[in-house]
């Protein structure tokens, strides 16, 4: 299973870099609004640095919404490094733009799936990854997990080479459920892959370790 970290922040990224688990990241427009990037150069020159930090895959997503428009923006964004993925919301006009990008050998993530027929859509498009939303899922009542478990079905079915990544993930047990039921990715905060490795009884446990080793060796 791959992690992907999901933020724009360059210190955080480099946190989960550094920690050595990290394949990717995953941005969208709100999160480069959150760390106050704005206009065109400044953006193309923040993916730039991401992309120098981490080893994978970097998702940078197109604001444009009509065919034209993301194919233009989505060339010119893939031109930035090697390591980019376009990002391409799931509209009639982004499941064009997957087909084409995937005919140019450009790698995308389908963004905003909320539904197995949307991940579908993005597979047969050629889509590299499907970006399905299960904390947002959560957040209406509505079990995300299950949405990765019908795509987890469809994709196993007709062997689609699209890669299932579980996006809007919020806690541990969400890395964990996916990993149970097989998602390729998961993107997500640093707070939630730190939250993975830390359990009460390691502490208590090595805390005695030390103690004992002290009182031996003092
Ligand atoms: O990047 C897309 C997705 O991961 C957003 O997550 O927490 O804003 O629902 P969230």
């Amino acid at each position: 299973m791959k992690f992907f970290i999901d933020t724009a922040n360059l210190d955080q990224i480099k946190e989960a870099q550094d920690l050595g688990v990290l394949d990717g990241v995953t941005t969208n427009p709100s999160l480069m609004a959150k760390e106050g990037i704005s206009g065109t150069e400044n953006v193309k020159a923040h993916y730039k640095a991401i992309c120098d930090i981490v080893d994978g895959d970097v998702s940078a997503e197109v604001i444009a919404t009509d065919y034209d428009a993301m194919i233009k923006e989505g060339e010119e964004l893939a031109a930035i490094d090697e390591k980019i993925v376009v990002k391409i919301p799931m509209i009639k006009d982004g499941v064009k733009a997957l087909k084409y990008f995937s005919t140019k050998g450009i790698k995308t993530n389908c963004t905003l799936i909320f539904s197995a027929g949307q991940a579908l859509m993005a597979a047969k498009a050629g889509a590299t990854y499907v970006s399905p939303f299960i904390g947002r899922l959560d957040d209406i009542s509505t079990d995300g997990l299950d949405l990765i478990e019908s795509i987890r079905v469809i994709f196993d079915n007709y062997d689609f080479g699209t890669e299932i990544l579980a996006a809007s993930v919020r806690h541990p047990m969400h890395i964990i459920q996916c990993a149970q039921i097989g998602a390729d990715v998961m993107t997500g905060p640093l707070s939630a892959m730190e939250a993975l490795l830390k359990h009460p009884l390691t502490d208590i446990g090595l805390a005695k370790f030390l103690e004992d080793h002290a009182k031996a060796n003092s």
